[in-house]
């Protein structure tokens, strides 16, 4: 057995990651995110994820969505551009080779979209963000998980993890299941759950501490989705992308539930705490 450490994401874990914006510095110089996410119905979680790269700093963000998803996109993001990719789903998933990708969320798994993200998955090789229904698709076949390229991360809650990895008899076994996997793969697992835990492909293990069961609504992955693929495209490490959005995730619901408790609150309030987090973040790494 190779020896591996477990950590808890405390505050000076964090602080030692975060890096403050420069003054002196562009759009170019904080990267470029692409959300591949939305179908016919489930447009909201292409929303929610394209918000939530916005809001977290990413130089430039693009959606990659279905047709019917134009208006609403161009409307509730404007900053955001779209970039046509179908028509009710998600069937050609190009995407510019400049940009960090986070894919999955509301995608469906219509065949034609299975189909086209499949093929996307043999030729790619950059390190992605896989979440939701594009994980629904690999789970279906053992066969495509080697697909997934190399120090992506995955963002599985149990029930996904368990479509791809099989069923374990309680959350301890789990996580020793995704270290073995997370070795094997050679990939991040973000196995999100009411204490997440980030398994590195060295088979360590961080456990978070932040967030609460406000966070227990539909919605509340997309955003995390947005989070890594906009703080990746920005340039920190898959490590640190998956360590500090997953703190920041957590942070940020305590701060919605402490304004609008944890009954009321909503993923969109979320995102609308995330300036507090970096309040908070700059303040402490001034
Ligand atoms: N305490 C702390 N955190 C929680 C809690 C809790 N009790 N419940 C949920 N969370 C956090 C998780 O850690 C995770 O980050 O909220 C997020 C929930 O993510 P998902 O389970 O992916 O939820 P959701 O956004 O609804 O997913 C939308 O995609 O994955 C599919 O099947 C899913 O259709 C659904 C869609
Ligand atoms: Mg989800």
């Amino acid at each position: 057995k190779t020896k591996t450490s477990d950590f808890v994401i405390d505050d000076s874990l964090v602080e030692s990651i975060f890096k403050p914006r420069q003054e002196f510095s562009h759009k170019g110089t904080y990267g470029r995110a692409t959300l591949v996410a939305g179908s016919y119905g489930k447009m909201g979680a292409a929303v929610l994820s394209t918000k939530s790269a916005l809001r977290t700093g990413a130089g430039l963000t693009f959606t990659l969505a279905p047709q019917c998803g134009y208006e609403i996109l161009q409307t509730s993001c404007p900053e955001a551009m779209f970039i046509e990719g179908g028509t009710q789903c998600i069937d050609k998933f190009e995407v510019e080779k400049d940009s960090v990708c986070g894919i999955g969320p509301g995608l469906g798994t219509r065949p034609e979209t299975e189909k086209s993200f499949l093929q996307f998955l043999k030729k790619y090789s950059k390190p992605l963000i896989i979440d939701a229904d594009a994980l629904n698709i690999i789970s279906k076949d053992d066969k495509s998980l080697p697909l997934i390229p190399q120090n992506s991360i995955i963002t599985p809650h149990p029930k996904e993890f368990e479509r791809l990895f099989g069923s374990t008899e309680n959350s301890f076994k789990r996580v020793e299941l995704a270290r073995k996997k997370a070795k094997d793969l050679q990939i991040y697992i973000v196995l999100k759950d009411h204490h997440t835990q980030v398994i590195t492909p060295e088979g360590s293990v961080y456990y978070n501490i932040t967030g609460n069961s406000g966070l227990a609504k539909g919605g509340s992955g997309d955003i995390l989705t947005g989070i890594l693929t906009s703080f990746l495209a920005q340039g920190y490490s898959e490590e640190n992308t998956a360590v500090l959005s997953a703190w920041f995730h957590g942070k940020a619901a305590d701060y919605a539930a402490e304004k609008y408790s944890k009954e009321a609150m909503l993923p969109t309030d979320v995102i609308h705490e995330f300036g507090n987090v970096f309040e908070e973040l700059n303040r402490r790494t001034a």
